[in-house]
């Protein structure tokens, strides 16, 4: 039987095997990657599929910023990544599963907003639209064509021009104030 489990620290080295298996030992390179650099995960955030010990999914939540680059107000966000199940029960509903628990999981705890590298088509359903027509770009100056957010309640708007970044490590960040291959090949390149 397969769970939707809380990620305990014992889960992390199942978990960077199943990432390197998802999406490339090259994967760190990716511009989402310097958006997690040197800041932890939010613990009670980060959910896996586990059956018998084995890790057969992960979905992992980080806290970013949305800086304006034309100077207005910087807003805080999750950032939501990497999504990956096990290639061996890959399509057989387990990641949207996984999905919709975490996304339960956020809005309980009263985040609402949530920002990621990914394709539509799959993150469409949860509530994801594309970011565009606002330019957000990501590190390296990318423009991040494929970032999709997620929002609810009464937030201030995204910056026109902004640029999403990694929260400086010592940086709080306060919950009360926040506010989501094969079907999409380059859904595991850029994320
Ligand atoms: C993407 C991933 C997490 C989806 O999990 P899964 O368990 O295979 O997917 P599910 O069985 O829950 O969902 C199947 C549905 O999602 C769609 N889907 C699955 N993977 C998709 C993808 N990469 N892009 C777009 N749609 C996808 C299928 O077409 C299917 O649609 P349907 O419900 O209309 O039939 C998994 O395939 C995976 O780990 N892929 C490799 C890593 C990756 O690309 N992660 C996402 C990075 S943002």
């Amino acid at each position: 039987m397969i769970i939707i489990d809380q990620e305990h620290a014992l889960d992390v080295p199942q978990i960077e095997t199943l990432l390197d298996v998802s999406f490339g030992k090259g994967r760190k390179s990716k511009s989402s990657y310097s958006i997690r650099e040197n800041v932890d995960p939010i613990d009670q955030l980060n959910l896996v599929l586990r059956s018998r010990g084995k890790i057969l999914g992960t979905v992992r939540f980080w806290p970013a910023i949305i800086r304006d680059a034309l100077g207005g107000v910087n807003h805080d966000t999750l950032f939501l990544g990497p999504l990956a199940v096990d290639p061996g029960i890959q399509g057989s509903g387990q990641g949207k599963l996984l999905l919709r628990a975490a996304l339960e999981n956020v809005d309980a705890k009263r985040y609402s907003r949530i920002m990621l590298v990914g394709c539509l088509k799959y993150y469409g359903e949860f509530g994801f639209r594309s970011v565009k027509p606002k330019y957000i770009s990501m590190p390296g100056n990318r423009d991040a064509g494929r970032l999709l957010v997620r929002e609810w309640g009464s937030l201030p708007s995204l910056p026109t021009v902004g640029q999403l970044m990694a929260i400086e490590p010592a940086s709080s960040f306060g919950h009360a104030d926040l506010p989501h291959s094969r079907f999409c090949p380059e859904m595991a390149q850029i994320s």
